[in-house]
């Protein structure tokens, strides 16, 4: 089993060490553009293994592609992160670029395998690897979901003083302000949330959380990553054991909530062959509003798209 993780970064790096600490894989590939840096990282990611235990293969290369070959799964994360400032909208076509070039070379290499992207702006950036490597949408899985739910998660426990764990949520829409976290979906261990707080304190809540990778950047000056990462390494997982976990991921549309053409988060299941169902709710009308505002949000990011060929 072998996983390939483009971009040796921030959140690449955290990637290949939570993977490897799950011990879930035989190899890990870390491709970075930088003269040497995979090389680095990966050597000081393999040296942790003696102590955690963990008996991962991990090389890192600079730039070459041939290594990734026969992988199960691809991770991009590389592009420019959002710097102070900066919305994940500013970062469309210089990443596009960059990610349609990756894409064509990882599926060169790899023409079997799964595709989860990280670079910002998420769905867009998904919606250019899907366009690029002209496979099954099912093979194409943008990381978004996972993520905001967790933030939507821990601001809830802190607010609630409970165990993160216990929060089980689900989260519609872009990775963006537009975001769609649902209260109606929300519970502790089967509670139903608004037995916990009301509306109008969770809809606080639910405004944190779609500043919550801003907050993040204000305070680092960069991107985030721990949490991106813990949040790839669990679609990974679900992949490779196949355990048809259900889960918040963008995916591309084709009818599915009524939109098609276009990447966006909603509740998947994951397995072996990546999106293994696409799972519709039934929204109620303030809900299918947030999200087809959400929808054309990314349409709009997506119309801005130069010719990234
Ligand atoms: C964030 C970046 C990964 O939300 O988009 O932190």
């Amino acid at each position: 089993m072998k996983v390939t993780i483009i971009g040796a970064g921030n959140v690449g790096a955290s990637c290949a060490s939570l993977l490897a600490e799950k011990d879930i894989v035989n190899e890990i590939v870390l491709l970075d553009i930088r003269d040497k840096f995979a090389e680095g990282k990966s050597l000081d990611i393999s040296q942790m293994f003696p102590i955690i235990g963990s008996n991962t293969h991990i090389i890192g290369k600079t730039n070459d592609y041939s290594k990734s070959k026969n992988s199960e799964v691809i991770i991009i994360t590389c592009g420019i992160p959002r710097k102070p400032g900066m919305s994940r909208d500013d970062l469309v076509n210089t990443n596009a670029k960059i990610i349609h070039s990756v894409t064509k070379e990882s599926i060169h290499f790899s023409p079997k395998a799964k595709f989860i992207i990280v670079s910002n702006p998420l769905d867009v950036m998904s919606y250019v690897t899907y366009l690029t490597a002209k496979v099954d949408s099912s093979r194409v899985i943008g990381m978004a979901g996972i993520l905001d739910s967790a933030r939507y998660r821990y601001f809830l426990s802190e607010e609630l003083n409970c165990s993160p764990h216990d929060i089980q949520t689900l989260l519609l829409g872009g990775h963006g302000d537009t975001m769609v976290p649902l209260y109606r979906y929300t519970s502790i261990s089967g509670i139903p949330i608004m037995e916990f707080i009301s509306k109008e304190k969770n809809q606080i809540i639910i405004e944190k959380t779609k500043k919550g990778g801003e907050q993040i950047i204000n305070l680092l000056g960069t991107s985030a990553w721990m949490a991106p990462s813990a949040s790839v390494a669990q679609m990974v997982e679900a992949i490779i054991k196949d355990s048809k976990r259900i889960l918040s991921c963008s995916v591309f549309l084709k009818g599915e909530y009524d939109l098609k053409d276009v990447y966006l988060g909603v509740p998947v299941m994951l397995g072996k062959s990546g999106i293994e169902k696409i799972i519709e709710l039934k929204l109620n009308q303030e809900e299918k509003n947030l999200l087809k505002k959400s929808a054309n949000h990314v349409k709009n990011m997506i119309k801005k798209l130069e010719n990234f060929h």
